[in-house]
């Protein structure tokens, strides 16, 4: 099969497009053709800056397709059936295997790009504020990284919660879209003084909570929270989180982190996954898709995610 591979971490042009063997399909595992594959933002990070394996890793967290086999232990997948899968790599490519416990059928209505971009980007930001911030209807979310893939999912489960959403993101070319699914508020965190416009449109309170995403902002994070609240640090689309946190000892308030991959292990949270498909089969959430890149043009598709103002998910097709 052919499938994107990365053999020094480095920037884009570091991805070869080259023949590698299928992947062997594990007793628990299902393998899967792959039609849609979500670019993640872990997935541009990781082939940045994470170290491949000897033989070269294929990168990637999120992709969808159709299951070709199934391992002896597997009892509740089939060939045939449309799936959504993660796995901690292997989505750039033809086919990939992927935990079993990690698929989720894709429901009938739902088409399989849509799908493909729900389990990691909807999924994370679901669980962080139903597990981690507990948000209620009235309270307000700030969202640090709110127009890429977890942020425009945050906005709209947020919204549906009944919170008012800020967000921070650079330029205004996106925000019109992402007032349509429910942001209140967009901060230009290039332009504006996001800790003194938080204050002013929470009468110097603080927010109740922050989805922070890009981590290189968590000490601004708390410094826009209120007394008691919480900030859920679920990634570093930023660069690398440093911060001083003395503060929030005196202010009562939580940091909580949060990595997917690892609540997947409980069966609550994977069942999340199959709600968020239905709700987006339903219409009741919206993946946008900023742009689609065929699986051989992957060096112009990191390219284009690291240069651009994405705005939700870009998709590769094999
Ligand atoms: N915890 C987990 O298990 C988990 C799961 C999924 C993702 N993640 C992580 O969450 C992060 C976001 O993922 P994603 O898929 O949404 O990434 P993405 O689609 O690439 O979006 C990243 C966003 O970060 C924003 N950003 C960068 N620097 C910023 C800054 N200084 N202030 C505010 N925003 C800034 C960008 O904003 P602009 O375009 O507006 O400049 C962009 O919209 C990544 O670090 C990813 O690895 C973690």
């Amino acid at each position: 099969m052919r499938a994107a591979v990365y053999f020094q971490a480095g920037k884009p042009d570091v991805l070869r497009y080259i023949d590698v063997p299928q992947p062997v399909c594990g007793a628990d595992e299902v393998l899967i053709k792959v039609e849609a594959i979500a670019l993640e933002g872990g997935d541009v990070i990781n082939r940045a800056t994470a170290a491949p394996s000897s033989r070269g890793t294929i990168p990637g967290y999120s992709a969808a397709g159709t299951i070709v086999a199934v391992g002896k232990n597997v009892q509740n997948r089939q060939p045939g059936q449309r799936v959504a899968t993660i796995a901690l790599n292997g989505s750039h490519a033809q086919y990939r295997a992927a935990p079993a416990a990690w698929s989720w059928v894709i429901p009938d209505g739902l088409d399989v790009v849509t799908a493909a971009a729900i389990p990691v980007s909807f999924g994370t930001a679901a669980w962080a504020l139903s597990s981690r911030l507990h948000l209620q209807a009235g309270e307000t979310l700030l969202i640090q990284g709110g127009a890429g893939g977890v942020g425009v999912a945050a906005i709209q489960l947020a919204k549906a919660r009944g919170a008012r959403v800020l967000a921070t993101l650079s330029g205004s070319a996106r925000v019109a879209k992402l007032h349509e699914l429910g942001l209140d508020v967009a901060l230009d965190y290039r332009q504006q003084d996001i800790v003194a416009e938080v204050q002013t449109l929470t009468q110097q309170r603080g927010v109740d909570s922050v989805l922070d995403l890009v981590g290189s902002t968590l000490e601004l994070s708390f410094a826009c929270l209120r007394e008691g609240g919480t900030v859920v640090l679920a990634g570093n689309a930023g660069g690398s989180t440093r911060a001083d946190l003395a503060a929030l000892q005196q202010a009562n308030q939580t940091l909580s982190g949060l990595f997917w991959g690892r609540e997947l292990a409980n069966e609550q949270a994977r069942a999340s996954v199959d709600g968020l498909l239905a709700q987006a089969r339903d219409g009741v959430l919206r993946v946008l898709i900023d742009r689609e890149f065929a699986l051989q043009d992957v060096v112009e598709a990191h390219r284009y995610a690291e240069e651009n103002r994405v705005l939700g998910r870009i998709i590769l097709r094999p």
